[in-house]
């Protein structure tokens, strides 16, 4: 299916080109067209289709880490202290799901008083900051298509309290969207229609905006990557760095107790020795119910995007190709009378690499057990799971006022 696929793009581009050869491209598309970024198609080749020999890789369980809590706590206050520990917010996304024109951090997932995605997340983090006394430096990635309005929704709102020193945007590339025929769709007479590349390409795009020398001056160590939609997403949780510290890994990743072995969700394990996430769909019915002598799944805890990652491992392979994802989703597009159709269900492919890969990229991970109710409220739909419904019953449970 890729290899149509590419030859459909290369074959639409050559007739954009040729259908506009002559006349006045618009400046726009023009330079769309002139800046596009082709290579991508080439990681179509890097593709990981083949997937190597998986094994299971055991968690710190909640049971160990309260029992060394105090230790983990104190080592990771000690390093966000030293400035060691910047946490990056993934916010390039289009949300897709959940159907809000706008950057899914200035969603209201208030009830009775405001209370926006962005404000909360900031509120979560404010935590850690007044414990340790410091600002942990936050950068936040956008897409060309919300850069604009999350700066300024950040700016009214006075950065909800954070000190505005520290925190930087950061914004990621894009790549063209194709309808399922594979051709290159316009989102208006002057402009292709452009998805954001996915969220595996956030270090490279914090390098292209040169923040790498802001790390370096801030001293920082340890990244924290995690998701937008995650309400009660802890970030630079001290424990959890504290831990993946002392644990001598060069990565960590928050997971939690799969509900039952066939959970939708990607659970980390090893493959081919090195940490990775295994898709539930790629799990036989043997290993998705395989349990060790204490009864624990085997692969039964799952990822929550919610990583740690020290930052001399990710310059090491920041130029290594990562697996591109083909993902359906709604795409707007003009018809061929030039009307703008926003399609109630997927109709386009768009190329993404995902940040999941980057942890095969990595020796070894921590895979360090959170409890769900406390610290996994996804808001990815309007209703029903992971959406604006259950995140709200959630957050109440945790005493957060909505
Ligand atoms: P999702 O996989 O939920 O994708 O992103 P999405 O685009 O936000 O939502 P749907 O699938 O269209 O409904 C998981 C996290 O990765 C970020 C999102 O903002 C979210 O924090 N992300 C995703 C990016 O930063 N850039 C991307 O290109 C894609």
């Amino acid at each position: 299916m890729e290899q149509t696929i590419e030859k459909k793009i290369m074959d639409t581009h050559q007739k954009y080109l040729s259908a506009l050869s002559g006349k006045e491209i618009p400046q726009k598309l023009e330079a769309q067209l002139e800046h596009m970024d082709w290579s991508y198609l080439e990681l179509i080749h890097g593709s990981r289709q083949e997937r190597g020999k998986f094994a299971p890789l055991g968690a710190m369980e909640l049971s160990q880490i309260q029992t060394h809590r105090e230790e983990y706590l104190q080592s990771g206050l000690n390093a966000i202290r030293g400035g060691k520990v910047g946490a990056i917010l993934l916010a390039g996304g289009q949300g897709t799901r959940l159907g809000f024109d706008k950057a899914k951090g200035m969603y209201n997932i208030g009830v009775t008083k405001e209370l926006y995605i962005f404000e909360q997340l900031i509120a979560n983090l404010k935590k850690v900051t007044e414990l340790a006394g410091v600002w942990v430096p936050l950068y936040i990635m956008t897409s060309e298509k919300n850069d604009a309005q999350t700066r300024e929704f950040f700016a009214e709102h006075n950065y909800f309290g954070y000190e505005p020193e520290y925190v930087k945007f950061f914004v990621q590339e894009m790549v063209p969207a194709v309808d399922f025929e594979g051709n290159i769709l316009m989102e208006a007479p002057d402009s292709l229609a452009m998805s954001p590349n996915g969220n595996g390409g956030w270090f490279k795009s914090l390098l292209n905006a040169g923040l790498d020398s802001d790390l370096k001056e801030k001293g920082v160590e340890w990244l924290n990557v995690f998701a937008v939609d995650n309400v009660l997403q802890q970030i630079a949780d001290p424990v959890f760095v504290g831990a993946t510290i002392q644990s001598g890994c060069v990565s960590g990743a928050k997971v939690v107790r799969k509900a039952d072995p066939y959970e939708r969700v990607g659970a980390l394990c090893l493959e081919d020795g090195k940490p990775s996430i295994v898709e539930y769909y790629e799990l036989t019915p043997e290993m998705a119910e395989a349990k060790n002598d204490a009864g624990t799944l085997l692969y039964g805890f799952g990822v929550i995007l919610n990583y740690l990652f020290r930052v001399d491992k990710l310059m090491e392979i920041a130029d290594r190709r990562m697996p591109l994802h083909i993902v359906e989703k709604k795409v707007p597009y003009l018809d061929e009378q030039g009307n703008l159709i926003k399609p109630e269900k997927p109709n386009a492919y768009k190329f993404e690499t995902l940040i999941l890969d980057m942890v095969y990229l990595m020796d070894n991970c921590l895979s360090f057990e959170v409890e769900r109710e406390k610290e996994f409220a996804p808001v990815k739909n309007p209703a029903g799971v992971d959406s604006v419904e259950s995140a709200r019953v959630l957050l109440q449970k945790n005493g957060i006022e909505i």
